[in-house]
């Protein structure tokens, strides 16, 4: 849908790479905006920026742990007394561990588990009523929601229930109901893919996406497609991981101990951030 100036959007996961780069987009494009990341500093210097560069903007953050169930209450509720509709909801925070399955801990499952997955869940499922036929909802998918990775099976694991989560609920709503749309990266230069991930995108040659890359495809996404891969070389490796997953299960099995490799020399780099709020 086009912003009216009164419908708002909600983009979670706002003072990330990727968020920033869409509350940019979405400003600029005259969006009310609610931007919601679990610390409050970077949140708060982040509404700063975009308050300067957008003084006539109608912007509110709210520092919140989308892991705990009480902050999706938190944010119905701050709809619910504003009376506001909400034209947009991005759910994009998300973390990954990139390490092998034995190597990742109770904490570091449960982390990708409750924000990539069941977060958005509970959120959508929350704000529903604050939405009518002309909104849309975008879930941050991935690349790896579609092709199972060594060293990320967790995060795929997640990705890929959010890919169908995307799908079902968007069939289940049906034409009246919000559009359930999936914008599903590739790697991006973000904090998400500091160190260990970075140097084996690098050594693999992976294509890396700009977050204004991954901002641009969502503004588009707004514009009436219901998914969107990034990179070419993904969309053909997705479609042929469908067609011919053992093709697939060759090729990254011949470079299975090169990416493991990777895991465990960069290990304190493949936790999922841990930030003192
Ligand atoms: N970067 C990539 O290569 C890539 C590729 C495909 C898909 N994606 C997906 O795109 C989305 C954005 O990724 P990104 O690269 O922009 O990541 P990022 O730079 O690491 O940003 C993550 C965002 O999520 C927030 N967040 C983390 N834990 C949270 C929690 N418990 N509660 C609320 N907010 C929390 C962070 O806030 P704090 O900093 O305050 O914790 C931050 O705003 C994710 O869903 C990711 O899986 C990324």
């Amino acid at each position: 849908m086009q912003p009216d100036g009164q419908t708002w959007a909600l983009v979670t996961g706002a003072s990330g790479g990727i968020g920033r780069a869409i509350c940019d987009r979405l400003l600029a494009d005259g969006w009310p905006l609610l931007m919601v990341a679990r610390r409050h500093v970077p949140l708060a210097a982040l509404e700063g920026e975009l308050r300067a560069r957008y003084p006539n903007c109608q912007l509110a953050s709210l520092a919140l742990d989308l892991a705990q169930e009480a902050s999706v209450s938190i944010l119905a509720d701050w709809c619910q007394v504003r009376d506001l509709r909400l034209g947009l909801l991005v759910n994009g925070a998300g973390v990954q561990a990139f390490a092998p399955l034995q190597q990742q801990t109770d904490a570091q499952i449960q982390a990708q588990l409750q924000l990539n997955l069941l977060a958005p869940i509970r959120l959508t499922r929350a704000l529903l009523p604050f939405m009518d036929g002309r909104s849309q909802v975008v879930n941050l998918g991935s690349t790896f929601g579609d092709i199972g990775y060594p060293g990320f099976s967790v995060y795929c694991a997640t990705k890929a229930g959010l890919h169908q989560f995307s799908q079902a609920l968007g069939r289940e709503l049906g034409a009246e109901g919000p559009r359930i749309c999936l914008l599903a990266p590739r790697a991006t230069d973000t904090e998400l893919n500091a160190g260990g991930v970075a140097a084996l995108n690098r050594a693999m040659g992976n294509g890396v996406d700009s977050p204004q890359q991954v901002a641009a495809a969502l503004m588009a996404l707004l514009k009436g497609r219901r998914r969107r891969y990034l990179g070419g070389a993904e969309r053909l490796y997705v479609l042929l991981n469908r067609l011919f997953p053992g093709l697939l299960d060759r090729v990254l099995g011949s470079q299975r101990e090169k990416i493991l490799q990777f895991c465990r020399e960069e290990h304190p780099a493949a936790t999922p951030k841990e930030k003192q709020a």
